[in-house]
């Protein structure tokens, strides 16, 4: 058998775009914006900086001809796992410009390595360019990462996306919805009339472990909202008394609530008897129309009780998202097989926050759901666990070690995402009380067939 050639020149292109947006992102930042820790959530920017070249490093030039345990290379300040976040402003971190130089010298380093591969090799870490998505995906993830440590960012607006690329054309050339075009509601929920269906994927080449393998399972009968949960319907639950009304929330939601003071979505405050919004440290009133962002499982869960209905599982979620019953199989992205791009939905960070319904005509999935993929990361009832048959690839740090009851799992990226990073069968997760990430949700229910 023959293996497909690796596409080395495409790869080493896409490596140079994930680095010029990691390096746009922090360009307008000060040197003590991206030194200090914002919050104990999240790593102070210099340790993400050090953290991708460290990462980079490890796979791209210790591990790519090995077999590729990884185990060795995951050591050092920049050991995720050693240390957790909140301590990572106490270790001796190289500042920006250490940085900066220590992620040309690795990728200088790779592209010359690149230059000597033999583009038929076969190593379990080449085979499909595994390796080189996986270190993509890296670099793009840790560019969500650090907006999200913007948005918890105290003080002047961040320059970068607001001052440059917020609401700008997006360059494709493709029409966008007029952002002034008046909102219709929708309520509406698709209804699903249970059956065989298939989620996860055999794909080795840009899944992650925790997506494989491809797994048949019978689904019940559900519906799912055609839209995520807006801003209006949100704050319709918060001014009738949702957040002291202990019916709607579990006991772990009660506990979470009184220990956070929990009475809106994080980054929103009262100004002149209405509802406000911090976005990327821009002050703006809450726009009813977009999708609401920044809140936990717990709130996601306890609104959806009031709405007496129930978060979606994960299957049902990715049936809503990728199921054709009319092919009888799962697409990649609701509108296709073909790609993300910030024309297809609203990623990629092209404006600092969720959109409009309808802005983007063509995100609708064949059962008929708006906007799966962008906008807000989606909570749903399941919690990280492996799909049957899983096998760890190419470490136990990627997915492995986080399988159990504690997390829960998001799916469908952000408007922070990058569009290389996200796809139907893509799962993130978090705790249930984390909502500095770009988190909303659409709410299910069972239905009879
Ligand atoms: C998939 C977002 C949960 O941030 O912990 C980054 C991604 N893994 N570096 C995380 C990740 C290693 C991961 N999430
Ligand atoms: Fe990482």
């Amino acid at each position: 058998m023959t293996v497909p050639a690796l596409p080395l020149g495409l790869l080493r292109d896409r490596l140079g775009e994930a680095r010029n947006r990691t390096l746009e992102l922090v360009a307008p930042l000060s040197d003590s914006a991206v030194t200090r820790q914002h919050n104990p959530l999240m790593s102070p920017i210099v340790w993400d900086l050090g953290h991708i070249a460290h990462f980079e490093e490890v796979w791209l030039l210790e591990n790519i001809d090995g077999a590729g345990s990884g185990a060795e290379g995951l050591r050092g300040i920049y050991d995720a796992f050693r240390h957790p976040r909140a301590t990572r402003d106490q270790l001796p971190l190289p500042d920006r410009a250490t940085c900066l130089a220590y992620l040309a010298d690795v990728r200088r380093a790779v592209l010359q390595r690149m230059d000597g591969i033999d583009p038929r090799a076969d190593a379990p870490l080449l085979r499909g360019a595994y390796v080189f998505n996986m270190v993509l995906q890296h670099e793009y993830q840790h560019n969500e990462t650090i907006l999200q440590t913007l948005q918890l960012m105290e003080g002047e607006p961040y320059a970068g996306l607001g001052g440059g690329r917020c609401g700008m054309a997006t360059g494709d050339g493709v029409e966008r919805g007029e952002p002034g075009e008046p909102h219709t509601r929708s309520t509406d929920m698709i209804h699903f009339p249970g059956g065989e269906v298939s989620i996860g994927t055999d794909d080795r080449s840009q899944a992650y472990d925790n997506e494989r393998p491809r797994t048949r399972l019978r689904v019940e009968p559900f519906r799912i909202d055609r839209h995520p949960v807006d801003n209006a319907a949100f704050m319709d639950f918060i001014a009738a008394g949702g957040y002291r009304t202990d019916a709607h929330w579990s006991e772990a939601g009660l506990a979470w609530r009184a220990g956070e003071r929990a009475e809106a979505p994080l980054f929103w405050f009262r100004r002149d008897g209405v509802w406000w919004t911090r976005a990327m440290g821009s002050e703006v009133p809450v726009d009813p129309a977009l999708p609401v962002c920044h809140v936990s499982w717990y709130e996601a869960d306890a609104f959806a009780r009031r709405a007496g209905k129930r978060l979606p599982t994960e299957a049902e979620w990715e049936v809503a998202a990728s199921w054709d019953p009319v092919r009888a199989r799962a697409l990649l992205y609701p509108w296709g097989d073909e790609p993300a791009t910030p024309s297809r939905a609203n990623l990629d960070a092209v404006r600092p926050g969720p959109d409009r319904p309808g802005t983007h005509p063509g995100n609708v999935s064949p059962l008929g759901c708006y906007g799966m993929i962008g906008d807000v990361w989606e909570w749903t009832a399941s919690r990280f666990l492996p799909y049957p048959g899983f096998q760890p690839f190419p470490y136990p740090e990627y997915s492995e070690v986080f399988f159990g009851d504690e997390y829960r799992v998001l799916r469908g990226g952000s408007w922070a995402t990058r569009p290389g990073a996200i796809r139907n069968t893509f799962r993130n997760w978090d705790f249930p009380q984390r909502r500095q990430i770009f988190s909303g949700f659409r709410c299910a229910s069972d239905a009879k067939s």
